[in-house]
């Protein structure tokens, strides 16, 4: 075959396989078929009527209320997260008479525990735990705290995070930012043992510092 004869071939399948397509998008004139875009163009624009809710992402959660700067929100339940809770399974007794324990058991049983916080002087476990009810946490005044909203603890010295974390500009919600809103609390995050995070350094700094030195 010529080749002028199948070019002119190409252009007109081309051309048909193109009316039928903008046919099929834009607007089908036979039947009663209504094309995408005037299906959504046919509807009214109301945005409030747009369902916007976290529900679905939030179902199988565990979560307790909590009001924290005139804000109501949950967080997630901490109690059942601690591995060591109840711990009047072993704090039944004074801690006095549990410490005189140590010595046969060898190990400190909270061994793992390292306070990393505060300095001595400012910190110590008393400070955040009840020696005569382990089960709860409790403030500087007194007022008894559960591990739950253990953020309390934290507002006492940290009021900066604990407005922005109630506002929502420090951490994170689970979920989404439609109603209702689940916050994930501080100790989701930082352990109150030893809170900071490690300081990461971008990976170029070293190789920089090879080049700049190299050219002195
Ligand atoms: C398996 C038993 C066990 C459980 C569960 C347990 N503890 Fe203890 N804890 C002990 C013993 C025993 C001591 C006495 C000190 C030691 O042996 O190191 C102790 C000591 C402590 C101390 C004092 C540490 C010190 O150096 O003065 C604190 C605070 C404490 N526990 C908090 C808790 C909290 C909070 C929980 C629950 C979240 C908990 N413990 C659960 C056994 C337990
Ligand atoms: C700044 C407050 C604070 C101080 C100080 C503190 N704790 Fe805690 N501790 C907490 C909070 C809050 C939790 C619950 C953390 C969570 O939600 O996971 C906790 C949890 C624990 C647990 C349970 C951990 C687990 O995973 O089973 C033990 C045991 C414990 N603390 C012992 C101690 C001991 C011993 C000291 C002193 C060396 C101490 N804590 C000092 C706030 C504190
Ligand atoms: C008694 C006061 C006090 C309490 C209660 C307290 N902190 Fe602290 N926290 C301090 C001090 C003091 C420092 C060390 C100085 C600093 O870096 O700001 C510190 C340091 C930190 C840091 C590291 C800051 C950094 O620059 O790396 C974090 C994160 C932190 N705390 C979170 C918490 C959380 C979460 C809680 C509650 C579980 C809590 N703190 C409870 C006094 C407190
Ligand atoms: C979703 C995780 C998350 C939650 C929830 C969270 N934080 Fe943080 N926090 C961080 C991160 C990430 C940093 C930055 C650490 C860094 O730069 O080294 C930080 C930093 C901090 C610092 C150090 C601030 C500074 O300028 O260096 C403090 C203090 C602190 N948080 C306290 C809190 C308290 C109190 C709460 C609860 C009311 C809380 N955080 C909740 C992740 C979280």
């Amino acid at each position: 075959m010529k080749t002028w004869v199948s070019s002119i071939l190409i252009i007109v399948v081309v051309l048909l396989a193109g009316s039928l397509l903008s046919n099929l998008i834009m607007n089908n004139h036979h039947g009663n078929h209504k094309s995408v875009f005037k299906t959504i163009e046919s509807k009214p624009y109301e945005p409030d009527s747009i369902p916007m809710s976290s529900v679905k992402h939030l179902a199988y959660l565990d979560t307790v209320s909590v009001t924290a700067e005139g804000r109501h929100f949950a967080i997630l339940n901490r109690e059942n997260e601690i591995t060591s809770f109840k711990c009047s399974e072993c704090h039944n007794e004074p801690l006095e008479e549990l410490k005189a324990l140590k010595p046969k058991m060898g190990k400190k049983s909270h061994w793992n525990i390292e306070l990393q916080h505060a300095n001595a002087e400012t910190m110590n476990c008393n400070t955040c735990h009840s020696e005569n009810n382990m089960d709860e946490l409790h403030t500087f005044t007194g007022a008894r705290v559960s591990f739950n909203n253990s953020y309390k603890l934290c507002s006492q010295c940290h009021q900066q995070e604990y407005k922005d974390w109630a506002g929502g500009a420090h951490g994170k919600r689970v979920g989404g930012w439609a109603k209702p809103v689940v916050k994930r609390t501080c100790t989701n995050c930082h352990n109150p043992h030893s809170p900071s995070f490690p300081h990461k350094y971008p990976s170029r700094i070293n190789t920089r510092m090879v080049e700049q030195r190299a050219k002195k």
